[in-house]
Order: structure tokens, then C-alpha cells, then sequence
């Protein structure tokens, strides 16, 4: 089966499973600050998890690329990819447990006809703080599925929130336990991974095609957790597994979705995929890492030394190594990988349209530049008189040098280097950046913590209010909140004068005492345009998207000439929340500090104060 059909066929199954299809997010969530990629289907609908209305329902399904960071050092082997695809279906406090099974099993069994000998599924075996899924494992029998197919796992395994295991996830995240389903593609065991082989063994025999996560608690403490209003069902299934297991086999890479780069990787370089075991290797991470760049640039990412820009360039980065190191030149190759990548998702409307010349020039400047940062770095490897294990880590993490090629340079020079100590910085490292990651989760994570929702509303009458006293030229230009104080930046060519920005807190608080109610709508593109909506808003939102209106009686009527005429709403923004419901809850604002950050740019920082304080200001 294509992966064509297969999407086809679980977006029509679902749709006639009465579920709307939606739209897929963009990889770069905007408006998203709590991880840097769309990393799952389910991480653009946390609004509608936590009980939020979806304006297209209760059952959804879509098809969502999604592309994890966090995995790019286990790409390599057969069933690893940094970029995919993923199907999910959801039910926003609708159908549970007993339909969600039973729906994919049919879909598994009798729409991809996999042979229930060939599938096991897992069930979360329970902590301290939360149960065993009985109902589960009770639903799986009674579809027939044997008893030595069910395995059970912890909350390591079995348990699922963007954050991890539960006492990773902070206070306000939702998650809650889930059940996968595995295909068993019988090959033998390997016992570096185990004694006993099973369904969560890393030796390759299994593949987990599915997962349905019962998203039904919220952390509301330290081992403390409170069902939600709604109990949902959040299922995510990656079709590059998917499509390998129809065709029985555990390479991903041998799908329809990775062939035709597999291919044009052979003829540029006249070796064979799996004949030539130093390249199967090699072209996975390659086929894998160019099919994420092309999407990452698509979404509007150029390599940088920062956030996305960063994933972006160690993406490039590695590929160019792994094939400097087997003789290839990457700028001749790599480049010529984007055509067809792009020619995988013909028909999808992931590259309906694009600038693909632009795209093979990225890559191709950012591997010029890297080859000269290679050739640098060969050069101080040449004046080195000694190696050790930290010298090499700093060696890999400033020209990109991996511990195989210093490990041979330095072999030539009859030098030995402690591969130890190298992987002892190469952790700490990882660790670092685990911590970092977490700490970007976190960070809009709390964001959903009450005085970040205040916060939150209180930039958007910021926002307003900067461009009512000085004029409609103000614009966002970024944002940031903790829970001690708001950060906005905006443009405006001079220092705002003492006077200014005292009618700017005034106006703030005065919207915040008429305590005006905060309404969210979604809505199309146009229409928001049409509105006059501001905020920070590009071409990579959907067609229809989420913005928040702060204002009395407001109707959106996008007919009307200009804001005060459309209902008399004080702000409308382009954002997706959370919000206080009244601006009287966040009783006051008081702005500390008003500073230059670069040419043309402000930024203000703001702190909440308290009704009393306000009274005092005013
Ligand atoms: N959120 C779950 C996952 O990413 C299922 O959609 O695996």
C-alpha cells in the first residue's frame, strides 16, 4: 500500500466515524513558545484538550508533519526519523477508551488486513498516584486479542504528556496513561538488548505503529493529579511505520516515502543501499535529515546559531560529515535530495506551492560555509601537539568533528585518545541540552499558570495601548512572560518620554477597571485580516486561525471600517491563548522599565500590581 492510500484511507475511515478532517499545523508553532517544532498531532489542540470549544467539533482527524530534535542521534538505524508524519484522531471529551480500541483494531485488521498474529499491544500497569488501566486491558480481550500479546509497562512507557513521565510534567500540564500497539516483524532477537525480547525491546522486532493516549489528567501538585472536565482521547500513529508494515518490513527507509531519496543518493554516489553497509547507514541520515531540512526551510527557517535555525544546521552538519568522511563531496550531492523529497508529497498540500530553487540554495550555502569551517578546523587539528578526550568533544562541537574522524587523524599521528572521557563531555552535553528543551516546554507550560495567563492578557492591552498614545507604526515585534513580569518588544524609532508612557499604563489600567470580557474566536485568515486583527502573524498560521478579542459587547463583523465601529472591542489579536476571562482579574499593571534593544526596536517590561497599588498610580 502507498502511503498515499494509507493517509487516504484512515482520514476516510475516521470521516465516516462522523470526524472532521483538519488542516494540518505548520511546523513552527508562532504562537507556540512552549517547545521550538511540532513535534506531535496533538500539540497544536491542547487548548481543546484542557476543555476549550474546537470550532469544527468533538471528533477530529488529521494527518500532521512533525518533526522531533530530540531524536536526531538515534536516526541510523531502521525505524528512526527526525521528520514524519502523523496520523491522529481525537476526541475532545466525546467517545473514550472503548470506541478508540476497537476503532483502530478494526482499522489495523480489517482495512490494512494485518494479521492479529502479528500484533501486541501494552497497557500502563499503574504508580503510587494513578491506577492500573483494567478498562484497557478488559477492552483488548474482548476485541480477542490473546493475553500473551498484552504486555504491561510503568509510566515510562505507558504513560504520555509533552513533558514526559508524570513527575516531569509541571504543575497545569495534562497527559494521562495510553496504549500502544506494536507490529511484530519476527526477527530474531538480539540479546545486547535484553534477555527477553518484547514489544518495548530495542532490538528491531517490534515497531510501535500506534498510540492511543487518554488524556484525562491534569497535574495540580507534586504527586497530585485531577481528572479534566473532559476525558479525551489523543491517538497518534506514524505512517512511515505504518506504510513498512504493510509491506512487512521494519525499514522505514524502504517505503515509498524515502525510496525515491534512497535512489537519487545511489546514482550520485554508485553505491547500493543495502549491499554497501557503510551507506545504509549513511543514507538514512541523510535521506532523513534533507527531507527535515527541506520542510524546516519551507516552514520558514534558515540555519542559525539559535533555536530552530540551530536544528536546522546540525542537521546540515551531520549529513556533510558522514559523507566527507566516506569520500563524497556534500555541496554536489546533498542539494540534488530536495527534488525528491518534494516529489514524495505530491498531491498533499504540505509543497503545493514554494520557491524550491530557494530551498536547494540554503542548503547548499550552509554546507559551503561549513566546508570551510571543516577546513579551519583541520588545520588547528594539525597544530595540536596533543589530544584528549575533552580536546576531541571540543573539536566536535565547534567544527562538527565526530569522534571517528579526530580518533583517525590522531591515529595516524600515533596518538591514542580516551574515548571515555569524550563521551563523558558528550553526555553532559546531552544532558544540558535535555535540561534546555525541558526548559522550554516548561516555560510556556507555566505559562498557563494564573499569573501568566494575566500577564498574557495584560501584553495585549499593552500592545493597544502603545499604539492608541503613539501611533498605529507600533508593532510586535516579540514577547515574553514569566511569572514575575512581561517583556514586549515593538518598533518605534525613540525613547518614549516620561509623560508617554504614563498614558500608556493609565490606558491599561483603565481597560483593566472596566474589567471588559476576553473573548476567543476562530476564525478564516481573511476574515481576521479583514477585522484588522494585529499581533505577530505570518503566512505559516492555517487557513483558519485563533485570535482574542478584549472588549464589551464586541461582535466580529468584518464588514465594518474600523475597529471602534466593529462592536467597540478594546484589542483583537492573533493568538492561541490562554486568557483571563475579565481583565479585572488582573487587577493592575505598572511598567518598570523602557529601554532601546537595537535600532527602531523598544522593548518594555511591565510588572502586576495590585488594585490598590493601581488606585495609588492613578
Ligand atoms: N500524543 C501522542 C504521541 O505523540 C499520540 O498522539 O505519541
Amino acid at each position: 500500500m502507498t502511503s498515499k492510500e494509507l493517509r487516504a484511507k484512515y482520514l476516510n475511515f475516521f470521516k465516516t466515524r462522523n470526524h472532521k478532517v483538519i488542516d494540518p499545523a505548520p511546523l513552527v508553532l508562532e504562537k507556540d513558545p512552549t517547545t521550538l517544532f511540532t513535534s506531535s498531532g496533538m500539540q497544536p489542540l491542547i487548548p481543546y484538550l484542557m476543555g476549550k470549544k474546537h470550532p469544527k467539533g468533538k471528533r477530529l482527524v488529521d494527518s500532521q508533519p512533525s518533526f522531533r530534535a530530540e531524536d536526531m542521534d538515534e536516526v541510523g538505524d531502521n525505524r528512526h526519523t527526525t521528520m514524519f508524519e502523523m496520523l491522529g484522531n481525537w476526541s475532545l471529551g466525546d467517545y473514550f477508551k472503548k470506541e478508540q480500541l476497537k476503532w483502530f483494531w478494526m482499522f489495523l485488521t480489517e482495512e490494512l488486513r494485518f494479521d492479529t498474529a502479528k500484533l501486541y499491544v501494552s497497557v500502563f500497569e499503574g504508580n503510587e498516584f494513578v491506577e492500573k488501566d483494567e478498562e484497557t486491558l478488559s477492552i483488548w480481550k474482548s476485541l480477542g486479542v490473546v493475553e500473551d500479546h498484552i504486555y504491561f509497562y510503568g509510566v515510562e512507557k505507558n504513560w504520555w504528556s509533552r513533558s514526559g513521565t508524570p513527575d516531569q510534567m509541571p504543575v497545569g500540564e495534562i497527559g494521562g496513561p495510553d496504549s500502544e500497539v506494536f507490529y511484530d516483524f519476527g526477527t530474531p532477537h538480539n540479546s545486547r538488548f535484553g534477555d527477553k525480547c518484547h514489544p518495548n525491546c530495542d532490538c528491531g522486532r517490534f515497531s510501535e505503529i500506534g498510540n492511543s493516549v487518554f488524556i484525562q489528567y491534569k497535574k495540580v501538585g507534586d504527586g497530585q493529579f485531577e481528572k479534566l472536565p473532559q476525558q479525551n482521547v489523543d491517538f497518534g500513529g506514524g505512517l512511515e511505520r505504518l506504510v513498512g508494515a504493510t509491506f512487512n518490513t521494519p525499514d522505514v527507509f524502504q517505503t515509498d516515502l524515502f525510496i525515491p531519496i534512497i535512489e537519487r543518493l545511489e546514482e550520485q554516489t554508485g553505491k547500493k543501499y543495502q549491499k554497501d553497509d557503510n551507506f545504509t547507514n549513511i543514507f538514512r541520515i541523510a535521506s532523513d535529515h534533507i527531507k527535515a531540512a527541506t520542510f524546516l526551510i519551507k516552514s520558514g527557517i534558515l540555519p542559525s546559531n539559535k533555536l530552530q535555525g540551530y536544528v536546522l544546521r546540525r542537521l546540515l552538519r551531520r549529513t556533510a560529515v558522514k559523507l566527507t568522511q566516506v569520500g563524497f563531496d556534500p555541496v554536489l550531492i546533498l542539494p540534488k535530495l530536495v527534488d525528491p523529497a518534494i516529489d514524495i508529497y505530491q498531491g498533499t498540500d504540505y509543497f503545493k506551492t514554494g520557491d524550491w530553487d530557494s530551498i536547494r540554495q540554503v542548503i547548499e550555502d550552509e554546507l559551503k560555509k561549513f566546508q570551510q569551517t571543516l577546513k579551519k578546523g583541520l588545520k588547528e587539528v594539525e597544530k595540536l601537539q596533543e589530544i584528549n578526550g575533552k580536546i576531541a568533544f571540543d573539536l566536535y562541537q565547534t567544527y562538527g568533528f565526530p569522534w571517528e574522524l579526530t580518533e583517525e587523524l590522531f591515529d595516524k599521528k600515533g596518538q591514542n585518545i580516551d574515548k571515555i572521557q569524550f563521551e563523558e563531555e558528550f553526555e553532559k552535553h546531552r544532558e544540558l541540552s535535555r535540561t534546555a528543551s525541558a526548559g522550554t516546554f516548561k516555560g510556556g507550560l507555566a505559562g498557563h499558570s494564573e499569573a501568566e495567563i494575566k500577564y498574557h492578557t495584560a501584553t495585549h492591552l499593552l500592545h493597544q495601548a502603545l499604539r492608541d498614545i503613539l501611533g498605529p507604526k507600533v508593532f510586535q515585534n516579540g514577547s515574553n512572560i514569566n511569572q514575575e513580569r512581561l517583556r514586549f518588544d515593538f518598533s518605534f524609532d525613540r525613547k518614549m518620554t516620561d509623560e508617554e508612557i504614563k498614558q500608556v499604563e493609565d490606558l491599561i489600567n483603565q481597560k483593566i477597571k472596566e474589567d471588559l470580557r476576553v473573548d476567543h474566536k476562530t476564525v478564516p485568515i481573511e476574515d481576521a485580516r479583514k477585522l484588522g486583527a494585529i499581533g505577530l502573524f505570518d503566512e505559516k498560521y492555517g487557513k483558519d486561525v485563533s485570535i482574542y478579542a478584549v472588549g464589551p459587547n464586541y461582535h466580529l463583523d468584518p464588514g465594518a471600517k474600523d475597529q471602534r465601529d466593529r462592536g467597540g472591542y478594546y484589542s483583537l489579536e492573533f493568538c492561541g491563548g490562554p486568557h483571563v476571562a475579565h481583565t479585572g482579574e488582573i487587577g493592575g499593571v505598572k511598567i518598570t522599565k523602557e529601554e532601546a534593544i537595537s535600532q527602531g526596536i523598544r522593548r518594555i517590561r511591565a510588572e502586576l500590581i495590585s488594585v490598590e497599588q493601581t488606585r495609588m498610580l492613578c
